[in-house]
């Protein structure tokens, strides 16, 4: 992995329904991360996909009486269209049905059989097709006469069949070991103490072949069986850098990964098996894993099981992308679970985008085509109260870097929209209308400021609403070349003397 590259992924999604709001989120968050990436100057490989294999797609496609390919097919076309809905800006989108993956699973399989590190055996426990895992007996409990797992709820079955193995219990030392070398490799904190005391309590090997259905990677060598969908799904990430091709440019830029954005209830997978797999295969495990917080409806997960989905095309349709983005990357502490309902996404909407930054944008554009002709100058004469929010403005961004470089989002967002606030207030206390008059001169330094501001904030906050603040930068002509971060190294992005274009409206109220 080069310096300033930037390799981030989405979990990739079984196709095994419509997507929903917890897909959204998972896939935004990650947007908006590769986003702020690019503008921070880096070269960005940003992948998301579909997880096709598996019991649980191919009873999925039974149940509609469907081959699971042509199945898989269908749907995962509705994953791809909802990356241009979520205006997304991967780089790629994977299938793990196609050629590319398969090569890249024979490979690590073979690596994985080569270190010794897979046996054949036979397993015997409890499995979940829902969350396609196995659990251990202490994770299970009954209910109304079912057995379920107490880690998702979801309910298991009995398995007893002839499996291969990962001897995942050799590597819980070199694990912990790499947990504390890598002191951010799980990022929130909280997820890193669970996974560690997970591994302390002992590792069991790991059933990594199925036998008793066919819907998958099969075994090289031994056809009878199909590789576990997860070691096939985890493979994703390398297969998209076209591993085994480890001297192909993609791979050489990319890997390891920088960070895998994920669910908190993917995280056994994603911080144990995989960097055990890639340790055991001599392939460096990713610089990180992010586990975000549920979605929640009331107060359960919103999942289709539950039937308590907020549909995001319709959400998008009646409110518009930016808002729904906006939303889910403010109102859900990334760390944590969140409540979404409809009438906290438009409170939000009016407090922060209609009133703050999107009125901001309004008054200031139409005062200076009513009055100014659309064209500003500035003068070098610093009043006081500019002097006050320049400083302001830079404690507030000071941080900005260091905040998403640990997924921070959340107080990135608080200073951005503290910013749009607080240029809000200095238009109010400088009331440069009351200039027209006698000072053009501070009023056009005023507006000028007004205009700068208006260009960081709308730089700043690019990865989250990217439809709106194009069209402001658009229209203070912001060049290209010029929408990044080098303005928080003490440069400005306009000129002193500008020409702006006429802005509609960026955010209607709603009432
Ligand atoms: N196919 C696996 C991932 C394999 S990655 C190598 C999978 N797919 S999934 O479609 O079930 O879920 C994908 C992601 O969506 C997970 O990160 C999961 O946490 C996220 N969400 C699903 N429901 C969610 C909420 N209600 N809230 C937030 N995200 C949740 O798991």
């Amino acid at each position: 992995m080069k310096q300033n590259n930037f390799y981030i992924t989405t979990p990739i999604y079984y196709p095994s329904g419509q997507p929903h709001m917890g897909h959204a989120y998972s896939s935004i968050l990650a947007d908006v991360f590769a986003r702020f990436m690019r503008i921070n100057n880096c070269k960005v490989y940003f992948l998301t996909g579909t997880d096709e294999h598996g019991l649980k797609i191919q009873k999925s496609a039974e149940k509609v009486g469907l081959d699971p390919l042509i199945y898989c097919d269908k749907i995962s076309k509705v994953f791809r269209e909802l990356t241009k809905k979520l205006n997304l800006s991967n780089d790629d989108f994977i299938r793990t049905t196609e050629k590319r993956h398969y090569k890249s699973v024979n490979d690590l399989w073979n690596r994985l059989i080569k270190s010794g590190d897979i046996y054949l055996s036979k397993y015997k426990g409890w499995y979940s097709v829902s969350d396609e895992a196995y659990y251990n007996d202490d994770e299970i409990i009954e209910k109304d006469g079912k057995k379920i797992t107490t880690f998702s709820g979801s309910s298991v079955e009995w398995v007893e069949e002839e499996s291969f193995f990962f001897k995942l219990s050799s590597w819980e030392k070199k694990l912990l070991e790499f947990y504390a070398r890598n002191e951010k490799f799980i990022l929130p904190v909280s997820r890193r103490n669970e996974v560690i005391n997970f591994v302390k309590n002992g590792l069991k090997d790991l059933s990594v072949s199925r036998t008793s259905f066919t819907w998958g990677i099969k075994v090289p060598k031994n056809h009878k069986h199909v590789i576990y969908v997860w070691l096939d799904a985890l493979t994703n990430y390398l297969s998209a850098l076209n591993y085994p091709n480890t001297k192909d440019i993609l791979f050489k830029s990319f890997w390891p990964a920088s960070v895998h954005i994920i669910g908190k209830d993917i995280l056994r997978f994603h911080a144990i098996y995989w960097p055990a797999f890639l340790l055991a295969a001599n392939i460096k495990p990713p610089n990180r894993v992010f586990g975000h917080g549920w979605i929640l409806s009331g107060d359960e997960k919103m999942s289709k099981s539950k039937g308590n989905i907020l549909n995001p095309q319709q959400i998008i349709d009646t409110y518009g992308i930016d808002q729904l983005r906006y939303y889910l990357m403010k109102e859900v502490s990334h760390g944590s679970d969140g409540n979404i309902s409809l009438k906290s996404l438009e409170r939000c909407i009016n407090s922060d985008l209609a009133n703050n930054y999107g009125n901001l944008c309004q008054r200031i554009f139409s005062f200076i085509k009513n009055n100014c002709n659309n064209k500003v100058k500035k003068t070098n004469k610093v009043s006081n109260s500019d002097k006050e929010i320049i400083k302001k403005t830079r404690e507030l961004t000071n941080n900005l870097r260091n905040e998403m470089n640990n997924q921070n989002l959340n107080n990135y967002i608080k200073a951005v929209i503290n910013i749009s606030f607080l240029t809000n207030k200095y238009i109010n206390d400088e009331e440069p209308w009351k200039l027209k008059k006698n000072n053009v001169e501070k009023m056009n330094n005023i507006l000028h400021l007004a205009l700068e501001q208006i260009a960081k904030i709308s730089i700043l906050f690019n990865p989250i609403i990217p439809k709106a603040t194009t069209k402001v930068l658009d229209a203070l002509n912001v060049k290209n070349n010029s929408r990044n971060l080098s303005f928080l190294d003490r440069k400005n992005v306009l000129a002193e003397k500008i020409k702006i274009k006429d802005l509609n409206i960026l955010f209607k109220k709603i009432t």
